[in-house]
């Protein structure tokens, strides 16, 4: 695992951005998997910029995103197709068609959940998995105690994750009790996982999922297990990493031949 420590939001965002460019330029039909909440929006504003710019297209690139609410009417400000829409993919060249999100609103939800485990495996897999990191651990919508080698499924979230959504909607009793979410199993056959955390509330669950046990009390600990894994953080989010000054010299030291 790679962890780099960047001085805030801003940077971060530029580091995540400029992997993103990287891979889009060499591989134009690149399959990423994206994902929602406060974390990436300074990534999509920064690709979207250079795409205005006229130095990065994404006409033949594919999204998966990682996961939706269930029960949200179509069009619902708070869903993650919408703000995913909003944010990124409406601004920029992909096909709208070459966008998949988990369906919320399947009348069969589990054989949704089939389908698009089979689409992303018709795709040829994700080359690059996007992570937020919720405050209990969670990735994508992986709850503390989310089996590790779990697919995409329904999942009820705790009333910490609902607490901490409830500024995307009017009050938390609207916030949904179930999604639909790419399962841990899932987002580790990506083949490079990059995780970001910004800001001092996601300190202490960056420190439990860089450097506590592999455990599903922290979904985002299993970043250990894979082989091509990327935490970007701000300086906020780092300071309960007892390693701190290894990661530090770590990037600094980094020949130019090593990539991210
Ligand atoms: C939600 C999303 C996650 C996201 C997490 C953290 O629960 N399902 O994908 O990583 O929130 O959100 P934020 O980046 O807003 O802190």
């Amino acid at each position: 695992m790679e962890v780099v420590i960047r001085q805030d939001a801003t940077a971060v965002a530029t580091f995540v951005a400029d992997i993103i460019e990287r891979l889009v330029s060499s591989r134009p039909g690149a399959v990423l998997g994206l994902a929602t909440g406060s974390s990436p929006l300074g990534v999509y504003t920064e690709l979207v910029r250079r795409h205005r710019a006229g130095t990065l297209a994404f006409g033949r690139a594919t999204v998966f995103l990682l996961d939706e609410y269930i029960g949200l009417p179509p069009g619902h400000p708070a869903s993650y197709r919408t703000f995913f829409e909003q944010k990124f993919s409406g601004l920029v060249d992909i096909e709208p068609g070459n966008v998949h999100v988990p369906d919320g609103a399947a009348a069969d939800v589990d054989a949704a959940c089939a389908d698009y485990e089979a689409q992303i495996r018709a795709a040829g897999g994700v080359d690059l998995q996007l992570l937020g990191i919720g405050a209990d651990g969670h990735v994508g919508f992986n709850e503390p105690t989310s089996s590790l080698a779990s697919r995409t499924r329904v999942k009820t979230l705790t009333d910490e994750t609902r607490n901490d959504n409830a500024r995307f909607f009017s009050s938390v009793d609207d916030v949904p009790r179930h999604v639909v979410t790419q399962g841990i199993g899932t987002i580790l056959e990506a083949r490079h996982l990059v995780l970001i955390g910004l800001g001092a509330a996601k300190a202490d669950p960056i420190a439990r999922a860089v450097e506590g046990p592999v455990t599903s009390m922290c979904p985002a600990s299993v970043l250990q297990l894979h082989p091509h894994a990327t935490v970007i953080i701000d300086e906020a989010a780092a300071t309960r990493l007892t390693l701190i000054d290894y990661y530090r010299a770590t990037f600094a030291a980094k020949p130019p031949w090593q990539s991210t």
